[in-house]
């Protein structure tokens, strides 16, 4: 895409001169791990912030002060809804009224290794009708690299308006991390990658007034492949952890004490610890917007390939694993009683999307165990048509099971009470870090 127009002066100091004062209003579409903390960001720096969703009930938790994220507390969004200075709405037509629109709408997969960009069409189509001249548009969600220049920005000109003359468009990555308390959203550097310089001048304007640092890039496809390499970068080191962690249980060897002495390496190694896969939005998701990318230009990526059948073939040899732990104990995984502890997608995050726990799940039921669940933060599973109650977390409860698998490393689970009632523990995540006991299997 050849523009050589920088956004006009006039529009271009008018919108800088909105931000520095705050006087700029914001719409943030798309209301969920992303769209939330960053609305409330601008919000407690005193930017008058719409809330746009599509979802009714998330707005009327909104506007009753109520989260639904695990990062975001009832307060923290209470207070700025009774001040006026974050306003949730199922209206679009707010968007008209702002000089900045960031969308943050989810970008799942269709089919296997098909990305569904329908979300972000649809609110790209919401902004076209709004827009006004002068405005800055931002996509923050992970998407492959070309969406800002070849989807957006053609489908943002059927308003008239032609960007970076009429108004500002950019790309900026996401990279906040749920359930990571320090790093919050303020705190992570933010990438921007802007149509036109004005462009990543207003854009890196307006992130600078909430957070630190912020890195220019030199367009949106170069922020768009800078999420997808952070991401990938992550699917493939996971995907080779597990992997050695298999070959590791081959050699007779602790992957986990191999792990830890590589991480004394003060160059050149970064620590992964292997699990039952990966799971959320992010990481099973992000790299196939990238895989399907590079197959539109002929090249089929053999590491995003590969680290996925890995990851995802996890809960299936997790399975056969608690098998092996049933058999040195004289039983059949088939009508055995095992308990997964932990069912969301990572610690501490009440999130069950494509949880590689809920997979294990299927995997042992369908070989006939009697699988129960306990999750401190999932009372009840009602995912992929499975739907289970959560065992009590109680010694008669521990003590019944014939397998106790340790799935998720969540923080608020007394693990010595399981290892004290329990008959067996598949440790998937090292929570008896060192600990020597004939009851403890780990990965
Ligand atoms: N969850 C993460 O940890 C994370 C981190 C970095 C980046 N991302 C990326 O950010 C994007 C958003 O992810 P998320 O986890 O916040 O998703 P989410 O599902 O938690 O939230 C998305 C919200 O968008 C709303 N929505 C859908 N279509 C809409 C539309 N047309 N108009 C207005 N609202 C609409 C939904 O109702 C929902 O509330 C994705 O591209 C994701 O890959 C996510």
């Amino acid at each position: 895409m050849n523009i050589t127009v920088s956004g006009g002066a006039e529009m271009r100091k008018s919108l800088l001169a909105g931000i520095r004062s705050r006087k700029a209003r914001i719409a943030v579409i798309g209301l969920g791990y992303v769209g939330l903390p960053l609305a409330l960001g601008f919000a407690a720096r005193g930017f008058k912030t719409y809330g746009i969703d599509t979802n009714p009930v998330r707005v009327k938790k909104l506007l009753d002060g109520e989260s639904f994220i695990t990062d975001v507390t009832d307060a923290a969004i209470a207070g700025p809804v009774k001040k006026g200075l974050f306003v949730p709405s199922l209206d679009e037509a707010l968007i008209g009224a702002c000089q900045v629109a960031i969308i943050c709408v989810p970008t799942p997969i269709k089919r296997r290794y098909t990305p569904d960009i329908s979300f972000i069409i649809s609110a790209v189509r919401a902004v076209t009708r709004n827009l006004a001249k002068g405005t800055l548009v931002v996509l923050e969600s992970t998407t492959y690299p070309g969406t800002t220049e070849e989807l957006i920005l053609p489908e943002l000109e059927k308003s008239g308006l032609k960007a970076g003359k009429d108004f500002f468009l950019a790309f900026s990555p996401e990279r906040v991390d749920p359930g990571n308390a320090s790093h919050s959203v303020t705190q992570i550097p933010k990438v921007v990658g802007g149509l036109t310089p004005a462009c990543n001048e207003v854009t890196a304007a307006l992130y600078g007034s909430i957070i630190k640092q912020i890195h220019l890039v030199s367009s949106p496809r170069a922020a768009e492949m800078t999420k997808l390499l952070e991401n990938t970068f992550r699917l493939i080191n996971i995907g080779w952890v597990n992997e050695a962690a298999m070959m590791c249980q081959a050699f007779k060897i602790d992957v986990w004490e191999a792990i830890d002495a590589a991480g004394t390496k003060p160059f050149g190694f970064m620590p992964f610890y292997p699990g039952l896969g990966v799971g959320g939005h992010c990481i099973p998701e992000d790299p196939i917007y990238l895989y399907w990318k590079a197959k539109q230009h002929g090249y089929a990526s053999r590491f995003i390939k590969l680290s996925a059948d890995i990851n995802s073939a996890m809960p299936g040899y997790a399975a056969e694993r608690i098998g092996a732990i049933l058999k040195k104990r004289g039983k059949k995984l088939s009508g055995a009683r095992v308990l997964v502890l932990g069912v969301t997608y990572k610690k501490d995050v009440k999130d069950l999307r494509k949880s590689p726990s809920v997979k294990l799940i299927e995997v042992l039921r369908r070989q006939g165990a009697e699988v129960s669940f306990y999750d401190p933060l999932i009372p009840f599973l009602n995912i992929d048509g499975l739907q289970m109650e959560g065992a009590a977390f109680s010694p008669r409860i521990l003590a019944a099971q014939d397998c106790v698998a340790v799935a998720v490393d969540h923080s608020k689970v007394d693990y010595a009470l399981v290892l004290k009632h329990a008959r067996a523990v598949f440790d998937i995540r090292n929570v008896y870090r060192g600990k020597v006991s004939p009851k403890i299997t780990r990965l």
